[in-house]
């Protein structure tokens, strides 16, 4: 979990500075995700499993929303994960 920004702004170019929030945005949501899943296993509490899994899923829409602006300013990532997901298809 981050307390902050792990970005050393002075290495980054401001044309890539965008990206790069963009990932970390990304990696903040995943591991939100791990911890809401992992919170949900833990707990013998029925009501408060649903509300985090509920919350889990939330920050995988949050993920999703990065990812998908991420792709339309790298398109680099867009033909990766476009090729990648076509070979899974076959
Ligand atoms: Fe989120």
């Amino acid at each position: 979990m981050f307390s902050e920004v792990p970005i050393d702004t002075e290495k980054v170019s401001k044309e890539d500075l965008d990206k790069e929030i963009m990932r970390v945005a990304i990696m903040a949501e995943f591991d939100a995700i791990n911890m809401y899943e992992q919170m949900a296993n833990l707990t013998d509490d029925e009501d408060l499993r649903i509300i985090l899994l509920d919350i889990a899923k939330e920050e995988k829409v949050h993920a999703a929303m990065f990812q998908t602006v991420l792709m339309e300013v790298d398109h680099e990532y867009l033909k990766v994960m476009a090729s990648y997901a076509l070979a899974k298809d076959k």
